[in-house]
C-alpha cells in the first residue's frame, strides 16, 4: 500500500474500554494509555503500542509526533438538526412558539436545491472542526436535504445516520407531506442511502403531534421492513408538548407508549430528550433495547426540564449525549458535557467526566449498536480520531497543573476547551481538520 495509507500518531490516548461505574472518580474509570503510538491502516485502527526506544514505526509509516496531545475517539452526536444551525440561539421561547416562530421557517428553506447543500455541507464542516466525527441527525422533510446531507457526509467519509423527516399535521402546509408522499419518498431515500458506505437510513417521525396515527402506523412498517434501519423522533421534551400529547392520543398510557404502539421502539430507536418520561417508560426503554438522547444545552435554552441522568443510568437503557443544535446553542460536545454536568447540579445530582465522555464515545456507539466500528481506540475500529490540546494558554497549563488527579484534569478541560483545541481530526483514516 501507499505509504499514506499507513499512519502512526503518537499521543496520549484516552477511551473506555467498559462504561464507567456510577460516580467513579478514579483514574481506573477510563482507559489512559499515555504516550502511544496508534497504528492506521487502510482506513482502520490496526495496532496500538507504547512508545520506547525501539517502538517508532518504520519507514513505511508516515509518523505524526503529537506528544503531549490528548488522542480520543471522534465524538458522536446522537440528535442535531442539519437545517437549524441557521437558527442557534433564536430568543426566548419555548418549544412549541420556537418552533412555530423560528424552526419550521428555517426548514422551509431546505426546500431549495442549492440551499440544502450549502447548508449540509456548512454543518459537516462545523461537525468536524468540533473534533464530532459521527452523528445520528434529523435534516427536513424535503427529500433533497436527505440527499444533500448525505451527500456531504460521504465526501467527508463520516459514519453518519439520517432520514427524511415525517410530518403530515399541525406545522405549516409547506412542511407537510403525506403518509402516501412519505412511503414514496422514505422507500426511495432507503433503497439509495442505507448501507452506502458509512452511511445509515432512519425512519424520523419528527414527533408525535406533527404525525397522524396513520403515518405512524407507516413509520412501524418501514422500520420493520428493513434490516438495521435505525429509528429517531423526540419524546417528552416539554410539559405543554406532553399536555398536548395526551390530548392527541387519549388511549396511550404516556407519550412514549404512542411509539410503543406503532412499533416504533426498537434496538436501533434513539429518542431525544425523554425529560418527562416515568419508570414503566425509561424500563419499557430498557425492555426495548432502545435508547435515549439527552440533549442538556437544548433542555437548557428552551427551558423544557432537568433530565435525570441517574435514574436513566439505573434504567439500564441507553444513554448518549447529544447538541440538538438548534435548540441546543453548541456543537461542540465538550460544552454539551458541561451543560450535563450543569443539570445534574441543579438537580443536587452529580455525572463524572467519565460518564460523560462515555456518553460521547462509546456509550454513544452502543447506544446506536456500533461497537466496534466507532467510540473506542480499538485495533479494528475505523480510525475516526482527533487530537486535542490539553491546554492552550498560561490560565489552562496552570489548571492543568494543579488537578490532583486525571479525572480532575479532564473535567477542567471539559469546562475550559474550545473548538480551537481541536489539533487534528482523522475520519476513517483520512485527515479532514
Ligand atoms: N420536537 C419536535 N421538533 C423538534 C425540534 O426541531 N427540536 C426540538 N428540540 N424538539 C422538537
Ligand atoms: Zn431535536
Amino acid at each position: 500500500p501507499a505509504p499514506s495509507s499507513r499512519v502512526a500518531i503518537l499521543a496520549d490516548l484516552l477511551d473506555f474500554e467498559r462504561a464507567p461505574g456510577a460516580l467513579d472518580i478514579s483514574d481506573a474509570a477510563c482507559r489512559w494509555r499515555p504516550a502511544h503510538w496508534l497504528l492506521i491502516e487502510n482506513g482502520r485502527i490496526s495496532a496500538i503500542h507504547p512508545d520506547g526506544p525501539d517502538a517508532r514505526p518504520g519507514p513505511d509509516w508516515h509518523c505524526i509526533d503529537a506528544s503531549g496531545q490528548w488522542l480520543m475517539p471522534g465524538f458522536t452526536d446522537a440528535h442535531v438538526h442539519s437545517a437549524q444551525i441557521e437558527i442557534i440561539g433564536a430568543f426566548g421561547e419555548q418549544l412549541l412558539q420556537w418552533l412555530e416562530r423560528y424552526t419550521f421557517p428555517a426548514e422551509q428553506r431546505m426546500a431549495q436545491a442549492d440551499d440544502a447543500r450549502a447548508c449540509s455541507q456548512d454543518f459537516v464542516d462545523g461537525l468536524l472542526r468540533c473534533g464530532t466525527t459521527s452523528a445520528m441527525v434529523f435534516p427536513t422533510v424535503h427529500a433533497t436535504s436527505v440527499d444533500a446531507l448525505f451527500e456531504a457526509a460521504q465526501a467527508a467519509g463520516m459514519r453518519l445516520i439520517a432520514g427524511r423527516v415525517m410530518m403530515d399535521r399541525h406545522a405549516p402546509a409547506a412542511l407537510c407531506d403525506s403518509v402516501e408522499s412519505a412511503e414514496r419518498d422514505c422507500r426511495a431515500l432507503i433503497e439509495r442511502w442505507h448501507g452506502q458506505g458509512r452511511l445509515a437510513y432512519a425512519i424520523t417521525p419528527r414527533f408525535a403531534p406533527t404525525s397522524s396515527p396513520a403515518q405512524l402506523a407507516l413509520a412501524g412498517r418501514l422500520l420493520a421492513g428493513t434490516p438495521g434501519l435505525y429509528m429517531q423522533t423526540h419524546v417528552a421534551e416539554n410539559p405543554a408538548e406532553v399536555d398536548w400529547v395526551r390530548q392527541l392520543f387519549p388511549d396511550a398510557r404516556s407519550y412514549l407508549d404512542v411509539y410503543e404502539r406503532h412499533g416504533l421502539l426498537g434496538e436501533r430507536s434513539m429518542m431525544a430528550h425523554g425529560i418527562w418520561l416515568d419508570d414503566i417508560d425509561v424500563a419499557l426503554l430498557a425492555q426495548r433495547g432502545a435508547a435515549v438522547a439527552h440533549c442538556p444545552s437544548s433542555n437548557l435554552f428552551l427551558g423544557s426540564g432537568l433530565f435525570d441522568w441517574p435514574r436513566a443510568r439505573d434504567a439500564g437503557h441507553g444513554l448518549c449525549l447529544a447538541s440538538d443544535v438548534g435548540a441546543g446553542t453548541t456543537l461542540f460536545m465538550p460544552q454539551v458535557m458541561m451543560d450535563a454536568c450543569k443539570v445534574q447540579a441543579l438537580r443536587g445530582q452529580r455525572v463524572t467526566a467519565w460518564e460523560l465522555l462515555h456518553g460521547a464515545t462509546l456509550g454513544a456507539a452502543q447506544a446506536l449498536r456500533l461497537q466496534g466500528e466507532i467510540g473506542q481506540l480499538e485495533p479494528g475500529c475505523a480510525a475516526d480520531v482527533v487530537l486535542w490540546h490539553p491546554a492552550l494558554d498560561d490560565l489552562q497549563r496552570r489548571r492543568q497543573r494543579v488537578a490532583r488527579s486525571l479525572h480532575e484534569r479532564v473535567l477542567a478541560w471539559l469546562s475550559l476547551a474550545t473548538p480551537q483545541h481541536v489539533a487534528q481530526v482523522w475520519v476513517a483514516g483520512q485527515r479532514r481538520v
